[in-house]
């Protein structure tokens, strides 16, 4: 099967960096999936999300995206077709106003007016971000801002959408509510992501596949659905930690309250393993 994203054997040091910040970075990523970058501070997440979308040049291996390989004479074929969103949306955000900020690559690319006042419009509704379309970035919330970030890197139709820690800074609510907006757009476009987090449990409820980088090195990928069930191989290879519903039934499955081997990760799942428990019981 071919992937949008290959990586081979990758490295990776900044110019400062005594040291290889990413080693050996291998992966593949399917087109249209969601996949999740697990890594605590300091591991690379932010470093690897760039050399992605061609921000930094690696030094050893190959990346490919959508089968052209990322060197410097490609870069700028690669920045089209990967759309990053940063971690701080103030660093992202450079103009005065919403409008201002969405229009400038759109002129860049020679749209005329009404084109780029159409297109606007268009991401503008489907990010939700319509009322605020002609405020100054100043007068945002942060999680505006986030949108207005997320609007601003899809505004060219990248294939590939990157996106370092969107949740982070936002409220419980605002968090679901932005992933569910990055899930329903890459359904709807059919767009391949990668998004960075520390938080297990929007890793669980989000993704289709898991890496987890650790000292700039992959150890250990899989799909969400086996990953995250492995509670050993989060714990001792990857420092990580079940996510709480997981960790919830794990202990419960140890004491024998639930006599089930598949592990249920998100609250849904445990609905569901609760419910076929009762029917089971009232079956008897
Ligand atoms: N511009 C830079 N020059 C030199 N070293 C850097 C630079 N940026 C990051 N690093 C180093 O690279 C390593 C990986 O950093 P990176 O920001 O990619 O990690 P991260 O997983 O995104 O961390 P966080 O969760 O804190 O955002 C760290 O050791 C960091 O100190
Ligand atoms: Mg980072």
């Amino acid at each position: 099967m071919s992937h949008i994203i290959e990586v081979r054997d990758m490295w990776f040091k900044y110019r400062a960096s005594e040291d290889w910040v990413l080693r050996e970075i291998n992966m593949d990523v399917e087109e249209g999936s969601i996949v999740a970058l697990l890594g605590v501070n300091g591991s690379g997440k932010t470093t690897l999300l760039k050399v992605l979308s061609g921000i930094f040049i690696h030094q050893r291996g190959t990346v490919k995206i959508c089968g052209i390989e990322l060197d410097r004479k490609n870069v700028k074929k690669i920045r089209e077709l990967v759309g990053l969103v940063l971690q701080d949306p103030e660093t992202h955000l450079l103009m005065p106003t919403v409008r201002e900020e969405l229009s400038i690559p759109l002129i860049a690319r020679g749209l005329d007016q009404k084109e780029i006042d159409e297109r606007i419009m268009e991401i503008a509704k489907l990010v939700g971000i319509e009322s605020i379309v002609d405020k100054s970035i100043d007068e945002l919330s942060f999680g505006q801002k986030k949108r207005v970030s997320i609007a601003s890197a899809l505004i060219l139709e990248p294939k590939i959408l990157l996106l370092d820690e969107p949740t982070l800074g936002l409220d419980p609510i605002g968090c679901i509510r932005l992933m569910d907006l990055v899930k329903d757009i890459a359904k709807r476009k059919n767009m391949t992501v990668i998004f960075s987090t520390q938080d297990i449990d929007i890793a669980a409820l989000y993704s289709d596949y898991v890496y987890v980088i650790r000292e700039g090195r992959i150890v250990a990928r899989g799909p969400r659905d086996v990953l995250l069930r492995d509670a050993y191989t989060l714990r001792e290879k990857c420092g990580l930690r079940l996510t709480r519903i997981g960790h919830l039934f794990e202990i419960a499955m140890m004491k024998g309250l639930i006599d089930e081997d598949v592990l249920p990760i998100t609250i849904s799942e445990a609905v569901r393993l609760l419910e076929k428990i009762k029917n089971i019981i009232k079956a008897r």
